[in-house]
């Protein structure tokens, strides 16, 4: 097959939701109909249970399920899907942000009952920025939730997109009836068994159609009329166009756990859903088609098995054929390096590969050579834009606890802050070091992965940040640079890559520097420009 036909029939994507509302069922039900697995159960849940903070089995039990899960591959009519996974628990939120940089569309799933919650608002606002083509399924349609159309206008205000519902529920919860499907024009029949997989579907070519009282009812049908009426007055018309480019995000509704309106959301996605899309590089915007191969690491995991400590390099392929044994060029450490087995990704195993194509996902062997955010190319130099750091929200020292090991230590830090687990800063003032991160969980990890993988011991000390900004000065010959410089040594730390950045205690102090010093501009974002 054609690189060009290759490419057409790749979709990848993610499913982002608040923990919960579903998206291990989701994922689960669309794999069922891949015939990727046989039966429910096969998909572990890769959330962190509550008040499992502490039980580190359950930490490293998360891990293995994380690896398992990242990808999940399969085939559905001719279309090979990519599913990336990404972590719901708000303590791993990073992770899921740079899984978005992989995904050319996601899925939202929202739970009918709950609305919009948290995660999903920072999710969801994160792929509006960089104009990532939604597609919402409003989940446990059998269970009371709220009404369709509050739920439509939730969605619309809270997550500030343009809706347009592609089905329409018939009924809710106990007197749940099915599905009108707006965009095939039939119902599927609600039975409320889940061990079934066929749903029953009945064509509806008019709505004032007799036949409608026959098949649910004189009350649901009127209710049905009265909806579509209302949905074709209020809401705008699918256009194809629009959803790619991010400005309509068309609607489903459905049970994933009952199998219900999954099939409607899969044939709907695999028709609409854009193939790999174009990614702007820091240096020219790069086309999947385009002979030569680009792409770019994403994820590293490391290895769970003490005994080989190499790490797993996630690389979403951008353009061109990725071929195993053929020499790439490591753009950052400017060496070619070869790969002698790198893996692809199915439902629940992983294989080794000779050929992917753009839209796909290789694993790749790393002995430490990668970082999150690195190029790979057939030659060219560039680099590909889009994986920054956060400001984190927790911030603390870290001390060696057991000084024979400091060496050991080192290495680990270095190894998992890679990974991208947290970030390092090094006080420009005394040389400490400080470890930010997302979440307060990730301080526990650590420490547990320093002593497990690296056999080094670390403490922690409290530390007053607001928030690290990463400091941009118009004019670093300044007087004004340099006054702020001398005036706010004590605050002041180097990330990873040696960019300096002001730790502010309090939104005040923030408030105030950016007042006094206009021309210092601080970024919450390491990538700003
Ligand atoms: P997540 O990955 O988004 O965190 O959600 P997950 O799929 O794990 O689903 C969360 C809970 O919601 C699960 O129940 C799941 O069975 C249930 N669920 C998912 N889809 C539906 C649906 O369409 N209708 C109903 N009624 N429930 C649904 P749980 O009790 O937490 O877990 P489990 O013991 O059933 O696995």
């Amino acid at each position: 097959m054609s690189l060009a036909k290759e490419i057409k029939r790749r979709r990848t994507f993610g499913i982002v939701s608040h923990p919960d509302a579903g998206k291990t069922t989701l994922t689960e039900k669309l794999l069922l109909f891949g015939g990727a697995i046989q039966e429910a159960g096969a998909v572990k849940s890769n959330k962190i249970k509550k008040g499992a903070t502490s039980d580190f089995m359950e930490i490293e039990r998360q891990r293995g399920i994380s690896v398992a899960t990242s990808v999940l591959a399969f085939e559905y009519e001719g279309i090979k899907i990519n599913i990336l996974d990404t972590p719901g628990h708000k303590d791993f939120a990073e992770d899921t942000f740079r899984t978005l940089t992989a995904v050319d569309s996601v899925i939202v799933v929202i739970d009918v009952a709950k609305g919009v919650e948290e995660q999903t608002e920072k999710l969801v606002e994160v792929c509006r920025m960089r104009k990532i083509p939604m597609l919402v399924f409003i989940n446990k349609m059998d269970r009371e939730g709220k009404d369709a159309f509050e739920l439509l206008d939730e969605i619309e205000q809270k997550l500030n997109l343009t809706v347009t519902p592609l089905s329409f529920p018939i009924g809710m919860g106990y007197d749940f009836k099915g599905i009108y499907n707006i965009w095939e024009k039939n119902i599927n029949l609600f039975s409320g068994d889940s061990r079934k997989n066929i749903e029953e579907t009945v064509e509806i070519d008019d709505l004032n159609d007799d036949f409608l009282e026959k098949v649910i009812g004189g009350k649901f049908a009127e209710e049905l009329r009265e909806n579509v009426e209302l949905v074709t007055g209020v809401y705008p018309d699918f256009d194809q166009e629009a959803y790619l480019n991010a400005e309509q995000q068309p609607v489903f509704f459905g049970s994933a756990l009952n199998n219900f309106g999954v099939r409607e959301l899969l044939d709907a996605f695999v028709e609409i859903a854009p193939p790999p899309r174009p990614k702007q590089s820091e240096e020219r915007l790069i086309k999947p088609n385009e002979k030569e191969f680009t792409g770019f690491v994403f994820k590293i995991h490391a290895n769970m098995d003490p005994r080989h400590r190499d790490r797993l390099a996630f690389v979403k392929i951008v353009s061109g054929v990725f071929e195993r044994n053929t020499p790439y060029l490591h753009v950052r450490h400017d060496k070619k390096l070869k790969f002698s087995s790198p893996n692809a990704f199915f439902a629940e195993r992983k294989e080794i590969v000779d050929v992917s194509y753009p839209g796909d996902i290789v694993g790749l062997h790393d002995t430490g050579n990668f970082k999150i955010g690195d190029t790979l190319t057939e030659g060219e130099s560039i680099h590909y834009k889009g994986i920054p750091a956060f400001s984190p929200e927790h911030f603390r020292y870290i001390n060696n606890a057991d000084p024979m090991k400091s060496k050991q230590l080192e290495k680990g830090i270095d190894q998992l802050m890679d990974e991208g687990v947290a970030q390092l800063f090094t006080l420009e003032l005394n040389g400490r070091k400080v470890i930010g991160t997302v979440g307060a969980l990730q301080y526990e990890v650590i420490q547990y992965r320093l002593e497990h993988e690296y056999g080094a011991k670390c403490t922690y000390e409290p530390l007053n940040v607001h928030k690290a900004c990463w400091i941009e000065p118009k004019d670093p010959k300044s007087d004004e640079y340099k006054e702020f410089i001398r005036v706010k040594q004590r605050f002041l730390a180097k990330d990873k890559r040696g960019h300096m950045v002001f730790f502010a205690d309090s939104p005040f102090t923030l408030q105030m520097t950016q007042q006094k010093y206009p021309n210092v501009k601080l970024h919450f974002v390491s990538e700003y420009k």
